[in-house]
């Protein structure tokens, strides 16, 4: 298949564009766009068919459902059964924004997006071009993350065009990602509103107005062994082709536990590459070391991981040792990330 990529200026839309991409979206094709978090894979969430085309380029298993994306808090009403109060006020505070709410699904919604689970998972993008999309669209949009399944999450046009170039209708260009993880995904069924995949907006965020919220415990188990709420979170992801493995503790002792483990990975041959802070950047020698940014700018290390993922496996490299980050608001989002990238290798100094 031909994709076409456009080029987009969120701050100057070309209607024309967005005529050719809504187009597509309503004839049942497939077109990735922006979204603040990552790069999405779009498809028209009420055609059966059209989502079907989205879990084939992707490579994705039947059983894991996906987001649809709204444009307005009214746009929910016709594919929910009830709106609880408090997600009333969950969307009035973080939409358009990087939260991801479950609510129980109406009939309009088909099985193939929720893999026949009775809640739909429904947000609400907070990017210009992906709202014009939807609107222009005039339906929702199923999207999952613009990846092959398995591999990490798409933070520019690039990691799009890498991973889905020949296998959809259109690529939309529009830079690079704000927020560079994923939305937050908030189950509001159960007695305590629970957290199944921790993303863009922090619990500490959400504990402002649901202080009784909880983290499914399944989030941070580095073992595998608790079965998340999630059906997402149990597949294997965000994984280099490298083995991972990171450490946490003190810092120093990180550094120098690293630096030694890289002599013997260089010693037998192989090629390492380090991912660390511009803090302790300095102190590895050689190697192929990248800085996601500096402790102090959670931020910049969200929007860096998935690219630094995916850098190391360009340069073909065998290992990466990996600082850990502490788990704190944006922190937990980042290390349950970088825990499934490591295939839960941790090893705390
Ligand atoms: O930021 C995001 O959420 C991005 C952008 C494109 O919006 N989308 C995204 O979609 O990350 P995806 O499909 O890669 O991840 C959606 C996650 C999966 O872990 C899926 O299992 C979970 O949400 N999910 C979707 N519907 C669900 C449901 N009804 N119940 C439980 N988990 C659900
Ligand atoms: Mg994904």
């Amino acid at each position: 298949m031909d994709t076409k990529i456009i080029k987009i200026d969120r701050k100057n839309i070309s209607e024309k564009d967005m005529e050719m991409a809504s187009h597509i979206i309503k004839n049942g094709g497939i077109v990735a766009f922006p979204t603040e978090t990552v790069y999405g894979l779009g498809a028209n969430g009420l055609d059966e068919n059209a989502v079907k085309k989205i879990f084939e380029a992707k490579g994705r298993p039947g059983d894991n459902p996906l987001i649809l994306h709204v444009a307005s808090i009214d746009d929910i009403i016709p594919l929910v059964k009830e709106i609880p109060e408090i997600a009333k006020v969950l969307m009035y505070r973080f939409w358009p924004g990087p939260l991801t709410i479950l609510f129980k699904r109406s009939e309009l919604v088909p099985d193939i997006v929720t893999a026949g689970l009775d809640t739909v998972a429904i947000r609400m993008p907070k990017n210009e071009i992906a709202i014009r999309l939807i609107e222009k669209s005039n339906t929702p949009i199923a999207a999952p993350s613009a990846n092959l399944s398995g591999r990490p999450s798409p933070t520019s046009s690039v990691h799009v065009i890498d991973d889905m170039k020949e296998k959809i209708d259109m690529i939309i260009d529009g830079g690079a990602t704000g927020v560079g993880l994923e939305s937050t995904v908030l189950d509001l069924s159960g007695d305590l509103p629970m957290i199944l995949r921790p993303g863009g907006v922090t619990i500490e965020d959400l504990r402002v107005l649901i202080p009784h919220v909880a983290l499914d415990p399944s989030i941070m188990d580095t073992r595998g062994h608790i079965v998340p709420k999630s059906p997402g979170q149990k597949y294997k992801h965000y994984a280099p082709k490298a083995e991972m493995i990171i450490f946490t503790g003190e810092i120093d002792k990180v550094v120098s536990e690293i630096n030694s483990r890289k002599r013997e990975y260089i010693d037998s041959g192989k090629i390492v590459g380090i991912m660390c802070t511009d803090e302790t950047r300095d102190l590895y020698k050689d190697g192929l070391t990248i800085s996601l940014g500096s402790r102090s700018e959670e931020d910049d290390i969200a929007r860096n991981l998935f690219h630094a993922l995916r850098t190391f496996d360009e340069k073909d490299v065998d290992v990466i040792l990996a600082e850990g980050i502490a788990s704190s608001n944006l922190g937990s989002a980042i290390m349950n990330r970088m825990i499934k990238a490591a295939s839960g290798r941790i090893i705390a100094l």
